[in-house]
């Protein structure tokens, strides 16, 4: 008799430990990746689920699913925001559509180098960003992968001015700023997502796109594309996010964990792509590539696109001086 009131006490008390301290059970979540393994997504996801390890003592993992397994990347801040997907790691452009303020990073021709992205990202107005994401789309971003600039591929011929694209079909993200942005350069362009895109490619239904160095031998993009032209018209931001119904389901404990390995992680994306793109370029035209730099110091793609572009979208950016507040902020 004594044994089995032993056993229930045990039994009880497990089951109160279980479900009345969240943060002594043990957890594992879900984080959806747009990209195949190795790119810079990947490098972000996995240095934040070893570092959430660490800090929860092995309690809280993290388990990923890369190739757009869990969604396309828009999918994922719907299923987020609902509480069905814990976090996802895509590329900040197909934020924008759920919170328009964030499409101040994609403005073209705006962030030059990756110490701009990162002083951009971290700073006053990286949080208030971050706060409107949250407000609007009802995810946290946590972390940051810093991705490189989005170079133009394509698999009909080399392009150097914005002339050399005429009659080429370009994939787009089904985001606006980029839309716009190939429509000053006098191209249709075909917004596609991007878990379509290397079918899209291989099938010649679309000519040619534009994403990083890094996600470009991550996607293996080079075995359907030919040619890239090295244009620096949007520096690729990724963000961590965190569904907020399931941030807020956690401990306090666990929350700073979650917070903490996010900026440990985003550290490390910004050494990482220090330390790899140019090797994965070098690669990238060892393998066949063949690298074109635009003409002029891409002078007629920065005057088409800026003329352009900026006006039409001041308004959904919160107003003209968001971003003339960045430019300052960059010293410009
Ligand atoms: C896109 O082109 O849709 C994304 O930038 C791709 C990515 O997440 O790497």
């Amino acid at each position: 008799m004594k044994l089995i009131r032993r056993n229930v006490l045990a039994i009880v008390s497990a089951v109160c430990v279980a479900f009345l301290s969240p943060q002594l059970a043990a957890k594992t979540f879900k984080m959806a990746l747009g990209d195949a393994a190795g790119g810079t997504q990947w490098e972000l996801g996995e240095t934040f689920a070893e570092t959430l390890k660490e800090k929860t003592d092995g309690k809280v993992t993290v388990d990923l699913f890369p190739n757009g397994q869990l969604g396309t990347e828009q999918d994922t801040v719907n299923n987020a925001a609902i509480g069905l997907l814990d976090f996802s790691v895509l590329a900040i452009n197909n934020v924008t559509p759920f919170s328009p303020t964030v499409g101040l990073l994609t403005m073209p021709y705006v962030i030059q180098s990756a110490a701009e992205a990162k002083l951009l990202t971290q700073g006053d107005i990286g949080k208030e960003l971050v706060d409107n994401t949250l407000r609007d789309a009802g995810v946290r971003i946590v972390g940051w992968a810093y991705s490189g600039f989005r170079v133009l591929t394509n698999s009909k011929r080399p392009v150097r001015t914005p002339e050399d694209l005429k009659g080429m079909v370009i994939r787009v993200p089904r985001n606006e700023i980029m839309i716009a942005s190939y429509q000053a350069l006098g191209v249709n362009p075909t917004p596609m997502a991007w878990s379509e895109t290397f079918t899209g490619l291989q099938q010649g239904v679309v000519d040619g796109q534009d994403n990083p160095y890094i996600t470009i031998a991550a996607m293996k993009f080079n075995e359907v594309q030919k040619y890239v032209t090295n244009i620096r018209y949007i520096f690729s931001l990724e963000p961590l996010i965190v569904s907020e119904a399931v941030f807020q389901e956690q401990s306090p404990e666990i929350q700073k964990a979650i917070l903490e390995a996010g900026q440990a992680a985003t550290e490390h994306s910004y050494e990482f792509l220090l330390a790899t793109e140019d090797r994965i370029k070098k690669d990238l035209a060892a393998k066949g590539m063949e690298i074109t730099e635009p003409a002029n110091n891409e002078k007629e793609w920065i005057d088409s696109i800026t003329t352009v572009v900026w006006p039409k979208f001041y308004e959904s950016i919160g107003g003209k001086e968001k971003l003339d507040n960045a430019l300052n902020l960059l010293g410009r």
